[in-house]
């Protein structure tokens, strides 16, 4: 792995802990980062636009007063999206990855999160407008200014991950990937990281499962079914462990804030499933068998 960090095999996404959904006071996101923390998950996966540029401030302000040590956390911050929203007067959404914009994006991440580094800095979504030059020269200003440990970028193709990769180092991807969303396993993102030793980090690692009624999402309701006897484990754990069993070590980026659930992910990773049965979890997915 071309990472130094130890981060959490389970992360926890922060997009909906703010002013995106659950809208947690300082004292209540305080508790679910020390929460976090107790059940095992150290890594808090954020960006900058969590909330509309609000998220980072509101998890900062409850950091400072946790308790918590800086070091026995792992911060993950992105930056890039333009987002138009009442702290930014846009006129229309887009992508910016000049050297400046990169560095002062990390830096307000760095204000708002109340902390003097990133462990982990990601260009959001790619941008037919980037220079890998411009990201290079970003990256190596926050490396040796000590802002950030490491770089990586998310929903990044192979090729777009060569490009900036011929001007500067990238530890990792984070992208969509779960039993409902696998194009990852099948579009050359999970064999890129396997081959540039790369994190693997999928977000929304249950996909649609929870969130639609749809015919793939029934077929797979038969298949837990069974399995979730089989294994005495529930739905979550299974369609987890789906994506912990691939070779590439996928991380996932958890979004649930509920605390059942998220001990129920832990649990995912002490299942080990059958290769038969994660081949009928994708058949069940797919609607047909593998050719
Ligand atoms: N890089 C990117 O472009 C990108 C894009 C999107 C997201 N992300 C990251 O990925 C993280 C996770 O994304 P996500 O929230 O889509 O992930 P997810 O873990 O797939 O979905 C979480 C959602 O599912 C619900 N849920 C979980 N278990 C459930 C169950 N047993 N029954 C019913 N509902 C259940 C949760 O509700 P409760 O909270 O009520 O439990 C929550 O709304 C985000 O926080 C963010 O950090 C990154």
């Amino acid at each position: 792995m071309k990472t130094a960090v130890n981060y959490s095999r389970i992360i926890a996404g922060t997009m909906t802990w703010g002013d995106w959904g659950k809208q947690f006071d300082t004292s209540e996101m305080a508790r679910m980062m020390n929460f976090c923390l107790e059940v095992g998950i150290s890594t808090f996966d954020h960006a900058d636009i969590y909330g509309g540029y609000t998220t980072e401030a509101d998890f900062g302000k409850a950091f400072s007063g946790s308790g918590i040590s800086r070091p026995d956390i792992q911060l993950i911050s992105k930056c890039g999206i333009q987002y138009p929203c009442e702290n930014r007067k846009l006129q229309v959404k887009h992508y910016e990855y000049n050297s400046e914009y990169i560095i002062r994006s990390a830096e307000a991440s760095l204000t708002n999160l109340r902390t003097d580094y990133l462990d982990l800095l990601l260009l959001h979504r790619p941008s037919p407008m980037m220079h890998p030059k411009e990201v290079a020269r970003a990256f190596d200003a926050l490396k040796a200014g000590g802002k950030v440990r490491e770089f990586g970028v998310s929903n990044f193709t192979p090729s777009q991950i060569r490009l900036i990769e011929s001007e500067t180092d990238l530890c990792a991807n984070q992208f969509e990937c779960s039993l409902t969303a696998y194009e990852a396993l099948f579009d050359g993102v999970l064999d890129d990281c396997i081959i540039g030793k790369r994190l693997a980090m999928a977000w929304s690692p249950l996909g649609s499962y929870f969130r639609e009624d749809n015919d793939q999402n029934s077929r797979i309701r038969k298949c837990l079914a069974d399995l979730g006897k089989k294994y005495e484990v529930g739905e979550s754990q299974l369609l987890l462990a789906w994506l912990l069993q691939h070779p590439a070590k996928i991380y996932p980026v958890i979004g649930t804030t509920t605390r059942k659930r998220i001990e129920e992910s832990l649990k995912a990773l002490e299942l080990n499933l059958k290769l038969e049965d994660w081949f009928a979890m994708l058949v069940a997915s797919q609607g047909h068998k593998v050719p």
